[in-house]
């Protein structure tokens, strides 16, 4: 077994779904009158569904019931849904499947670390759900990023220490989870946004040849 271990948040890293959050929460917004932007929909990386619905609550300054609150989560979640059951893999970002089959070749395990609830769907929409050697998400976790919960579990799951992970991350709150955990972090994005990180490229192809085994000789 190797030394190191590979955690992927899924939304922005490997795929890019916020296009269809966003399209799902601003069909939300307009039902109840008010304007959701895209940099609103910045502020709903990485987090999880309920805590994004608060949020726009907040935005739009709207007070419902906890009633009505059940009630749109299932109707955002329902549209959100008619969009990604229309994905394939040619959704899949740029680099990551390459990523993946260099982690293949260095026998380096990789699991999941999302914060979605329909992250098995993705996976299988996009046909990687099989080569993960674990999934964690939205369902197996009590506490969202950036608490260190689920990335912790991804290490469980890997059979490794928490500072023998590395974590690639497009949110924030993802990197504060990470680095919480003691783990290596990579913010997938912008650098200035994700300064937290450890390392930092703009998307999954900039990672350098020989990332890993430099990596893999620090920690031998
Ligand atoms: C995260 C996304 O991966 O998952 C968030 O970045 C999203 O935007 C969260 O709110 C929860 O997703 P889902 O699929 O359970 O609604
Ligand atoms: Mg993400």
């Amino acid at each position: 077994m190797n030394t190191i271990g590979v955690i992927f948040d899924l939304d922005g890293v490997i795929v890019d779904t916020a296009k269809y959050h966003f399209l799902a929460w601003k069909k939300l917004a307009d039902t109840l009158g008010f304007e959701f932007t895209e940099s609103h929909n910045e502020l709903l990386k990485g987090v999880s569904r309920v805590r994004s619905l608060e949020i726009l609550l907040d935005i739009g300054k709207v007070h419902i019931s906890d009633n009505e609150k059940q009630e749109y989560l299932i109707s955002k979640n329902e549209d959100y849904l008619s969009y990604i059951t229309k994905m394939g893999p040619e959704e899949i970002l740029p680099g990551a499947s390459n990523l993946l089959d260099n982690l293949d070749a260095l026998r380096i395990d990789y699991v999941l670390g999302s914060a979605s609830k329909n992250a098995p769907l993705i996976l299988k929409q996009v046909g990687l759900y099989n080569r993960f050697k674990g999934i964690v998400d939205g369902n197996s976790v009590s506490k969202a990023k950036p608490d260190p919960e689920v990335f912790l579990i991804g290490a469980k799951k890997l059979g490794l220490k928490p500072q023998n992970c590395v974590v690639f991350e497009d949110a924030i709150a993802g990197v504060e989870a990470a680095n919480a955990a003691k783990m290596i972090s990579i913010g997938i994005g912008d650098a200035q946004t994700l300064n937290r990180a450890h390392y930092n490229f703009n998307d999954l192809t900039e990672l350098p040849e020989g990332f890993f085994q430099e990596l893999l000789t620090e920690k031998v």
